[in-house]
């Protein structure tokens, strides 16, 4: 992982448009403006989702927001995507507005400066609920990266991604810029993160991560701490996939409740939620039972974590979950230090 490359965080990005950006002066010039904007890119539904939006009390604030002195970039879905959807009945509940926020990132990102594949670009969206528990009254992150490109020169280079717990969106034709928004049409209505049990007892992360992370929600389930990582305020959780707990079966299940409780532990950072491109070499993470981690790169290409004498690998970073994020790990590393006031000072 190049990490330079990959700490590209989409607010760094939110001057890009401002310069150039004319915004009509009067409220409803702007908003005819936007609405033939969506639907000149197919994405007349979305315009009107936003439009009706309005109507519920949590999102009355979304077409006011975008009509700002600031720079946004919209997700738009187009047109057939909402036919494919869960949620074809645009009616104006609550839930509209804030799955329409999730849609609506605080920066202008534009589609070709997305990081390259296995590399991801963080975007802030509007997103933020009483179902959302992240520190610092931080709003849901959507994540990006560009398609693969194994083959460039074809006429689907250029294509970006959103990528899901278990699925992704694809961009369908280019971004078109309108006064202070950028719109990039998609191929799906984007799914809210779910909780980090949800998350990870999805049977399609199972598929996708080729292993599956049931075993640790057993694992922190057997030592009585389900509850408290549930509702771990804002926290960043290595978990390491069925496999990993399979190789150290043994090991793992003689040591004792509190010692258990310790490891897992050690394979969190309570408080703050950290996605890959943040996760820097030098800089000392401190676990949730007070061991410090390090986050090593190495040449192939490959994110290691270390705590204590043992070594992960990151198999799949940055799944959203709504108390932080998830990394899927391939070892479980046996550290049963635990010093929570070292954790605590954190
Ligand atoms: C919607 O679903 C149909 C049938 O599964 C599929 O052919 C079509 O490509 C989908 N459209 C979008 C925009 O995802
Ligand atoms: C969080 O941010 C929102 C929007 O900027 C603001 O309305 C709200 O008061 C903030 N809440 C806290 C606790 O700071
Ligand atoms: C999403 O895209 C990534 C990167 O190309 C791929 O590895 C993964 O399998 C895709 N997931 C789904 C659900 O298609
Ligand atoms: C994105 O950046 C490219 C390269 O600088 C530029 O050509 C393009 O117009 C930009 N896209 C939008 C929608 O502003
Ligand atoms: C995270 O820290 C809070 C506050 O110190 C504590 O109450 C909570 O139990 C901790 N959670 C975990 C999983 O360490």
């Amino acid at each position: 992982m190049v990490s330079s490359a990959s700490s590209l965080m989409a607010v760094a990005l939110s001057v890009a448009l401002a310069s150039e950006a004319v915004i009509p002066s009067s409220p409803d010039d702007y908003y005819r403006g936007l609405h033939v904007a969506l639907d000149n890119v197919g994405c007349g539904r979305f315009w009107d989702a936003l439009a009706m939006s309005t109507a519920a009390a949590t999102s009355a604030y979304l077409l006011d927001r975008l009509y700002a002195d600031e720079s946004f970039t919209l997700y738009a879905p187009v047109d057939a995507a909402w036919s494919n959807s869960t949620v074809a009945d645009l009616s104006p509940r609550d839930n509209l507005g804030y799955l329409l926020s999730y849609h609506v990132v605080q920066a202008a990102v534009n589609s070709t400066t997305v990081a390259p594949s296995r590399l991801h670009t963080i975007a802030f969206t509007l997103y933020r609920s009483a179902n959302s528990d992240l520190p610092g009254n931080q709003t849901q992150a959507i994540v990006l990266q560009s398609e693969d490109q194994s083959m460039p020169g074809q006429p689907d280079a250029g294509r970006i991604l959103i990528r899901g717990d278990t699925w992704n969106a694809t961009s369908i034709g280019s971004q078109v810029a309108y006064a202070n928004v950028l719109i990039q049409p998609i191929d799906k209505v984007l799914a809210i993160p779910s909780s980090l049990i949800q998350t990870l007892s999805s049977s399609g992360l199972a598929i996708l991560a080729n292993m599956g992370a049931t075993s640790y929600i057993a694992a922190i389930q057997a030592v009585n701490s389900k509850d408290s990582f549930a509702s771990c305020h804002g926290c960043t959780f290595f978990v390491p996939v069925n496999r990993a707990f399979e190789q150290v079966h043994e090991a793992f299940s003689g040591l004792g409740a509190d010692h258990q409780r310790a490891v897992l532990l050690n394979h969190v950072l309570n408080g703050t939620v950290v996605y890959s491109p943040q996760l820097l070499q030098q800089t000392p993470y401190v676990t949730a039972g007070g061991m410090p981690m390090l986050y090593l790169c190495s040449d192939d290409g490959g994110s290691r974590l270390r705590v204590g004498r043992y070594e992960a690998r990151i198999v799949r970073s940055d799944i959203p979950v709504s108390n932080g994020v998830v990394h899927l790990i391939d070892t479980v590393m046996l550290e049963t230090v635990n010093n929570p006031n070292r954790a605590w000072q954190a």
